[in-house]
């Protein structure tokens, strides 16, 4: 069971050396090489990256192309794919009003070019997700940023590069990410709900889902499973990025499970089991975290690791929870059965439901003092099964 799952990790989560705004890194650079080593060694399936993460912004094209050939030397040595590529449109300076939505002209432009460029390199590396994490496009100032303008610019890109990958023929679907601030005071699509509303509105919705984070969700205040529920509901779980946040604060990016513990399980519990028992999302569980700043290079392999073994660990548990006999009794108890059942019964109308006895034989008396739900005692057990006492 869990040793199929496929996990990925971001090249700039295990690359990331430790700088913050307030020091410097704590750890000196590694090769490529070391690092694909590494990931095999703690068992990863693949790796994903921005561009820049792979090659310099600046780079010359013979440059990216060297870099480009030795990354994929270094994938065909170790054997870990590629499943996902993404497009740094927030670390020069050029981007810090934003990308696609900046309220420059010029560099909403240069945006779609590196965008454009990227996707042709994600299906080169034979990847089928291309994420959007627009973490500049938004304001510090209201008066500052016309959102309305602004949301029909995200639009008009993403109506363009959707339109180029179909007449590439490239087999590659957006996922756009959700964060409701940092770095700007406020991001455009802060929560998956916001998101799922924007790709409605799309020309190629289809083309376009979702890649949630555990922590961008917690961040503003939101249950990450019940986020995780509307987007699989939705047909639009196309990625994830799994990590560890401790309530409303700056982005911790912890080891997965590290964080808020039950919602993890919760979330474990409904990717693996939550289609009629069955696995409910079939992609990449992709760590998106930060070894921390006061670990060395032995220890953020143990982090690498650690996000694995948590993943692993958690659905044994949901699995244990998921086949224990007295749980489904007491979902029976707790109705969940019928909530599973439709409303209204084949074939009503309002007049049948007018003219229906139910009225004058439903008691809402026994309500009182009676039918109680027994969530607790289910939720108990749910935290037995996580903490390995049954
Ligand atoms: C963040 C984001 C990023 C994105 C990444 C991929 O808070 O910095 O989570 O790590 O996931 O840029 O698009
Ligand atoms: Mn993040
Ligand atoms: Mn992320």
């Amino acid at each position: 069971m869990a040793n199929q799952t496929k996990f990925t990790f971001g090249l700039w989560t295990v690359g990331w050396l430790g700088a913050d705004p307030f020091g410097s890194a704590t750890r000196a650079v590694i090769s490529i090489e070391e690092t694909l080593e590494n990931l095999k060694a703690v068992g990863a399936y693949g790796i994903t990256a921005h561009d820049d993460d792979l090659f310099p912004f600046d780079s010359t094209e013979q440059q990216r192309r060297a870099a480009i050939e030795r990354l994929k030397k270094g994938l065909e040595a170790t054997g870990l794919k590629m499943p996902m590529l993404t497009t740094n449109l927030f670390s020069h300076p050029i981007f810090k009003d934003g990308a696609f939505t900046s309220n420059d002209r010029e560099v909403r432009r240069f945006a779609i070019r590196k965008a454009l460029r990227n996707l042709d390199l994600a299906h080169e590396m034979g990847a089928e997700t291309f994420v959007m994490w627009g973490g500049r496009e938004g304001a510090e100032y209201d008066c500052a940023k016309n959102v309305v303008d602004a949301l029909a610019r995200y639009r008009e890109a993403l109506n363009f590069l959707s339109s180029y990958v179909v007449e590439q023929g490239y087999n590659l679907r957006f996922a756009l990410e959700p964060k409701p601030n940092e770095p700007r005071g406020d991001i455009l699509l802060p929560t998956v709900g916001h998101a799922l509303g924007f790709i409605e509105t799309l020309d190629h919705p289809e083309m376009v889902g979702l890649n949630p984070e555990v922590g961008h969700e917690q961040m503003a205040g939101l249950n990450f499973v019940a986020g995780i529920a509307q987007a699989l509901d939705a047909g639009k779980l196309f990625h994830i990025d799994l990590n560890g946040q401790k309530g409303i604060k700056y982005d911790q990016d912890l080891v997965f499970g590290h964080g808020d513990l039950a919602n993890a399980f919760a979330l474990v519990h409904l990717l693996e089991f939550g289609k009629d028992g069955k696995i409910a999302y079939q992609g990449p569980r992709h760590f998106d975290y930060k070894p921390s700043r006061t670990e060395d290079w032995t220890g953020v392999w143990e982090s690498a690791r650690a996000n694995i073994r948590m993943y692993n660990l958690l659905h044994e548990r949901a699995q244990a929870f998921e086949s224990d006999p007295e749980v489904q009794a007491l979902r029976k108890r707790s109705k969940l059965d019928q909530l599973a059942m439709p409303t209204l019964n084949k074939g009503e109308t309002a007049k049948s439901i007018h003219e229906s006895s139910e009225w004058f034989n439903f008691n809402p008396e026994k309500y009182f003092n009676g039918e109680g739900a027994g969530f607790v005692q289910l939720n108990q057990i749910a935290m037995e099964h996580l903490m390995g006492a049954r």
